[in-house]
């Protein structure tokens, strides 16, 4: 067996719940130029930008995690269109679907979008995954602090290329939950793939309650008032894990992110990075592990810089806990973590 046939073994990418990790999401940037209330801080104190990974080091761990399993990256930020250079990074990493990649992705707000949706396209990017809470000009301006005209060209510029879009909603009780409607509606009529998501306690501020929730079936209730609404066949659902439970409005697909109700993390295939190089096995990981030093060997070619990367990301993957509603009880009476979703991608 030849070396590069050893290497391509994902044994190191798996936990100790038997969860093998295919997908990985990497955050270019924690900068972003929306304020969403469920993500940003009030006062966000950014990462200093000689802290960044550059993106070839980027580029060399993606080389190393396809070479171990890695079958689907996905480019977050922050904002990654706010990152000079990721329309290069993600032609670059072309490259590496020889190794094995299959898609790379990417999810943003879409205000630079109508700029880059051509040349993203041209890049090769498979799919693109939009953020777009309210279809109401003013209260979208209320959750983001930016205007929602250039998100709706942004998309818009992204059908015209025929990037493949889905929109992502994050619903608060009493503040967003009357899109419900408005937006199913927009999602028939565009032919898009909307997904609703439960809102998570990742905001920069930690304002989140369980009251600020709106639940799936709380969502569903709210379709089944207009819409015929059935759920996908479980032999039809998706052998690779998507977070998002599928359903249909009158034969359209939908989808569901219920983390918080309904979680998915007995299938979680999913691995994380930061801008400047802390890894996590999971979202709510209360602890990431810094391997800039490990990343920055390895783009300088030093020897053994691969071995004492698998040492110290395979132990870490290895303890893996087995998902959110796990970490919530056993950190109960502790402070939470700092890192917060602008941070970490999402
Ligand atoms: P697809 O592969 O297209 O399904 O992408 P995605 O839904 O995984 O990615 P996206 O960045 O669009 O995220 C949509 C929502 O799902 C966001 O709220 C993410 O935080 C959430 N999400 C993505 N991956 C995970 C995960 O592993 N665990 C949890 N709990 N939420 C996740
Ligand atoms: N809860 C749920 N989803 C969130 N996102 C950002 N913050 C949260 C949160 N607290 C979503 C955004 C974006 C994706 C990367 O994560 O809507 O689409
Ligand atoms: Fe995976 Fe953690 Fe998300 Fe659960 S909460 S799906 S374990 S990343």
């Amino acid at each position: 067996m030849n070396m590069m046939t050893e290497l391509k073994t994902d044994a190191q990418l798996v936990d100790q719940f038997g969860r093998s990790k295919r997908k990985l999401r990497i955050s270019v940037t924690d900068r972003c130029n929306f304020k969403c209330v469920y993500c940003m801080p009030e006062h966000p104190e950014w990462m200093k930008k000689q802290d960044l990974l550059s993106f070839e080091e980027l580029y060399q761990f993606c080389d190393f995690m396809v070479r171990r399993g890695i079958e689907y990256i996905r480019i977050t930020g922050g904002e990654p269109l706010m990152r000079q250079g990721v329309v290069h990074f993600v032609a670059q990493l072309q490259q590496l679907k020889k190794l094995g990649l299959k898609r790379i992705s990417m999810t943003s707000n879409a205000h630079y979008l109508k700029k880059y949706a051509f040349a993203l396209k041209q890049a090769g990017l498979d799919d693109l995954n939009i953020s777009l809470d309210s279809l109401d000009a003013h209260q979208f301006k209320q959750l983001t602090q930016k205007d929602l005209a250039p998100v709706l060209e942004g998309i818009r510029a992204a059908q015209a290329v025929n990037l493949p879009i889905k929109i992502n909603c994050v619903l608060m009780n009493g503040i967003n939950d009357d899109q419900i409607l408005p937006l199913a509606y927009w999602s028939v009529q565009q032919k898009i793939m909307l997904r609703f998501i439960e809102f998570m306690p990742l905001d920069g501020d930690r304002k989140w309650s369980s009251e600020h929730v709106v639940s799936e079936q709380q969502i569903l209730d709210r379709l089944s008032t207009k819409f015929v609404v059935t759920q996908q066949r479980s032999d039809a659902a998706q052998s690779t894990s998507e977070p998002a439970r599928q359903y249909f409005i009158d034969g359209h697909p939908i989808g569901i992110i219920s983390t918080i109700t309904n979680s998915f993390c007995g299938t979680c295939d999913r691995v994380r990075l930061t801008a400047q190089g802390e890894f996590y096995n999971c979202l709510f990981a209360p602890q990431g592990l810094n391997l800039k030093t490990e990343i920055k060997a390895l783009n300088s070619y030093e020897p053994l810089s691969e071995l004492s990367l698998d040492a110290a990301l395979s132990q870490y993957i290895w303890n893996k806990e087995s998902g959110f509603h796990a970490i919530q009880q056993r950190l109960k009476n502790q402070p939470s973590r700092k890192i917060s979703m602008h941070m970490i991608g999402g």
